[in-house]
């Protein structure tokens, strides 16, 4: 079986293909027949060496994939043989807060899915809704994953609440989804006309260029009663995004994309008097609550393009593009 291997900061370049006999599944564990895995800005930040959490040498990359268990070890149910299962980015985070007992993390410091077989703890996977092939199931586990915490997560979604999502990147369109099927009014920003079309056609209720309208706060607070209920802040932009929020709103802290241009002044947290919530992807509970939603909507993942396994590395350099409305997947 075939497995990429790549070192942190070794650019995609570094992306190497290796053979490697059938590994064999220890106690607690099941072999994984991995189908597809998409990618996440996670994975460029592996290959540029400015990942937040540990990476292994020699890792094999990317967190997300679906596929079939072919194999289990000691200990595990063995009529799991078979079943369509997608992985948890931090497989032993089964529920509650956050901890660094929980921070190994699938192609981080634990090797990812981007292999054929794939040795995987059987607590760190979830059943992949019926209706999704396995290149929708493999774009859950981060991103959907992710947005899901964001939305949920604190007092949660209200139907009839209004959300600003940030971007049309992976999370940001699971935000979207999720928020609507929620009842929710959504607000998306993004960079361009052209995306501001497709995600007016994904169902966001208004759509802001921020490139075109750099203060698109005001915009929100005009198009709303003193601000949004919610903002998923994936850019890193939390000044901005108190100044969207309404008072004792809620702000899930979620990314950087934008850098580190916009430090945080308390006197701005004070006067918006809203909560902050870090988050880190979701625990399984949350991926097995997300699915329930996903299969009760009907919801599909949007997909932007699919590669085959012996192309990996152009699906990364395609994806580091920027150009992707919607997920990269790579089949296996
Ligand atoms: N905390 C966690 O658990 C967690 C989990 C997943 C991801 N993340 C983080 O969340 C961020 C998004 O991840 P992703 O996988 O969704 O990324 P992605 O799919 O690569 O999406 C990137 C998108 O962000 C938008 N963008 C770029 N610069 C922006 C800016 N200045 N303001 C607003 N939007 C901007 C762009 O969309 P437009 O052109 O439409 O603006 C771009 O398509 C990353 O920083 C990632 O590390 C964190």
């Amino acid at each position: 079986m075939r497995s990429y291997h790549v070192d942190s900061g070794a650019g995609i370049e570094g992306l190497a293909l290796r053979e490697h006999a059938t590994p064999e599944p220890g106690p607690g564990q099941v072999l994984l027949a991995v189908r597809a895995v998409s990618l996440n800005y996670r994975e460029l930040m592996v290959l540029r060496g400015d990942y937040v959490l540990p990476v292994k040498p020699d890792v094999v990359p990317v967190s997300d994939g679906a596929g079939d268990v072919v194999a289990v070890g000691a200990g595990v149910d063995p009529s799991l043989v078979g079943a369509r299962v997608a992985a948890t980015m931090f497989p032993s985070w089964q529920d509650g807060p956050f901890g660094v007992e929980h921070l190994p993390q699938l192609g981080g410091s634990l090797d990812g899915l981007l292999t054929e077989l794939a040795v995987v703890d059987e607590r760190g996977l979830v059943p992949v809704p019926a209706h999704l092939s396995y290149e929708e199931a493999a774009t859950l586990p981060c991103a959907a994953v992710t947005a899901w915490n964001a939305l949920t997560g604190g007092d949660g979604l209200q139907a009839g609440q209004t959300v600003v999502v940030q971007g049309s990147g992976g999370v940001s369109l699971f935000a979207l989804q999720f928020a609507k099927a929620h009842g929710a009014r959504v607000i998306a920003t993004t960079s361009s006309p052209a995306k501001a079309a497709r995600l007016a056609d994904l169902g966001a209720d208004e759509v802001i260029d921020y490139r075109a309208e750099p203060d698109w706060p005001a915009r929100v607070k005009a198009l709303t009663d003193g601000g949004a209920d919610r903002v998923i802040d994936v850019a890193g932009v939390l000044d901005q995004s108190l100044a969207a929020v309404r008072v004792a709103g809620h702000v899930a802290c979620v990314g950087f994309i934008s850098g580190t241009a916009h430090p945080l002044d308390p006197r701005l947290l004070f006067a918006a008097g809203a909560t902050i919530r870090p988050i880190a992807v979701g625990h399984r509970a949350h991926f097995r609550a997300m699915n329930k939603a996903i299969e009760a909507n009907s919801l599909h993942p949007l997909i932007d393009r699919t590669f085959r396994f012996d192309d990996a590395p152009e699906a990364f350099r395609y994806y580091a593009s920027g150009e992707a409305f919607g997920k990269v997947v790579i089949t296996i």
